[in-house]
């Protein structure tokens, strides 16, 4: 978390040039620190997409040219991929099958830019194809497609399935809110990198499935269902952030693809899906200009991160040019963020990545917002 904060207060002083009262100076020092403390995948993931929107714009899926990718593929890419049964890999070994999938977009950026390098006998773009397989073929669906899995507790195997919304597990089918951020801009990314409208369609789908098992009546969304164990049905904030943006990003690669024409109902919904979030969160900015680290329960307390990654959410809307009706929100909770950015560059009262009911000291995800 401490990390996307970090990653969030980036992506805000992208987003809107002038709009954070840090000083640049203070906003390197947010940098460093978020280089010096991401540990876990989704945190690297958060990191890598917070150095492009914030040290290579035009490498940002958020920019006027928006397409890193221009120029490719050299040749249609389709025939590599594995089908169904062949098996990918992730990324990372993790328990989460979606974190290591926010790495995706700079692993595909590293084999653009170094011809296909290997790292530990592995070429960067077989990682990203593996990447791509393993997501779409071997992580567990939701719902569960075997009968075995009624209660969702059946591992990726028996529940391999090219329908339903990708797990974040690995293990079992169980979608987290977080998943957002991490796998459709990847499916998307990769969708533009090889000119397949399919995997941008596919990126679309599952922001759709995702809202539909996670949106409550409120237009917020909870955090964990499916699976059995460890489910989370609290409106917790940062999730709903992870999910608001990371429809963004997609919507941001299908308008700068070719394929904008086709898939203008597409960008619609994800549009109006992440203004949904947005509007329904704002009746619980604090005096403080934060959240309450769960949305409506007053009795937990105020994070820094979710409203970093949601202010971010409000004024990419705006420079989009989708809405500005949320960029007062957004000011407001830049100017809650920035005030708990303290002079060593650490974005402090963060939830703790190592469990979203607790705060933490720092968050990387936090900077990385
Ligand atoms: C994240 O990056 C840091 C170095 O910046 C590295 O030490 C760490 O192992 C990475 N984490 C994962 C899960 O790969
Ligand atoms: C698009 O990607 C999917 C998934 O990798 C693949 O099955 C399909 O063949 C690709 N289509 C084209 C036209 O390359
Ligand atoms: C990786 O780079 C190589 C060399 O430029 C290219 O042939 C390949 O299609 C790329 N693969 C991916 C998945 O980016
Ligand atoms: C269910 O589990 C049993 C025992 O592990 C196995 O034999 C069977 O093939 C499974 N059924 C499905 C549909 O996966
Ligand atoms: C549900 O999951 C639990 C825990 O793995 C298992 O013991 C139980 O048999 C499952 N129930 C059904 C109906 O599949
Ligand atoms: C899936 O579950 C079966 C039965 O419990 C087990 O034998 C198998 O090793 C598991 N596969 C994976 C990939 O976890
Ligand atoms: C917050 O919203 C959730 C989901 O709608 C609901 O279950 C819960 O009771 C609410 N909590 C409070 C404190 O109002
Ligand atoms: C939004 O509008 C501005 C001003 O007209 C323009 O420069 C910018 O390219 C537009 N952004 C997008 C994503 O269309
Ligand atoms: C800023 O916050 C970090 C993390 O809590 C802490 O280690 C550091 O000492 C703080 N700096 C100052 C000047 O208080």
């Amino acid at each position: 978390m401490k990390a996307l904060a970090i990653g969030a207060i980036l992506s805000l002083s992208g987003a809107m040039v002038g709009a954070t009262h840090l000083s640049d100076s203070r906003l390197s020092k947010v940098y460093d620190v978020m280089n010096a403390i991401s540990t876990h995948s989704w945190e690297n993931g958060t990191k890598s997409e917070a150095i492009l929107e914030w040290t290579y714009p035009t490498l940002s899926v958020f920019t006027s040219t928006g397409n890193p990718f221009p120029d490719h593929p050299p040749e249609p890419a389709g025939e590599q991929h594995l089908r169904r049964g062949e098996g990918g890999s992730s990324l990372l070994q993790d328990d989460a099958a979606g974190d290591p999938a926010s790495l995706g977009i700079a692993v595909l950026l590293a084999n653009l830019t170094t011809g296909d390098a290997q790292v530990n006998g592995v070429g960067y773009g077989e990682a990203a194809t593996q990447e791509l397989n393993y997501l779409l073929y071997d992580v567990p669906r939701y719902p569960p497609t075997s009968t075995n899995g009624t209660n969702g507790t059946s591992n990726a195997t028996l529940n391999a399935a090219t329908t339903g919304a990708i797990s974040h597990r690995a293990q079992y089918a169980q979608l987290w809110s977080d998943s957002v951020f991490m796998v459709p801009p990847f499916l998307a990314a990769y969708g533009v990198w090889s000119a397949n409208q399919t995997l941008l369609q596919t990126a679309y789908t599952q922001c759709s499935l995702y809202r539909q098992y996670l949106r409550t009546s409120s237009g917020l969304w909870m955090h964990i269902v499916g699976a059995s164990t460890g489910l989370d049905y609290g409106l917790w904030a940062t999730g709903n952030a992870w999910a608001a943006y990371g429809m963004l990003r997609v919507w941001a690669s299908i308008y700068h693809s070719p394929y904008r024409g086709d898939m203008g109902s597409q960008m619609a919904d994800l549009a109006s899906w992440s203004g949904e979030i947005v509007q329904a969160a704002e009746q619980y900015i604090t005096s403080d200009g934060l959240f309450h680290n769960y949305l409506n329960d007053t009795s937990t307390f105020e994070d820094s991160a979710g409203a970093a990654l949601m202010a971010a959410t409000g004024l990419r809307l705006s420079t989009l040019n989708i809405t500005n009706n949320y960029v007062p929100a957004a000011l407001t909770l830049l100017s809650g963020v920035s005030d708990k950015v303290n002079s060593t560059g650490y974005l402090t009262q963060v939830v703790n990545p190592n469990s979203f009911g607790a705060q933490g000291t720092e968050s990387p995800k936090a900077r990385a917002s």
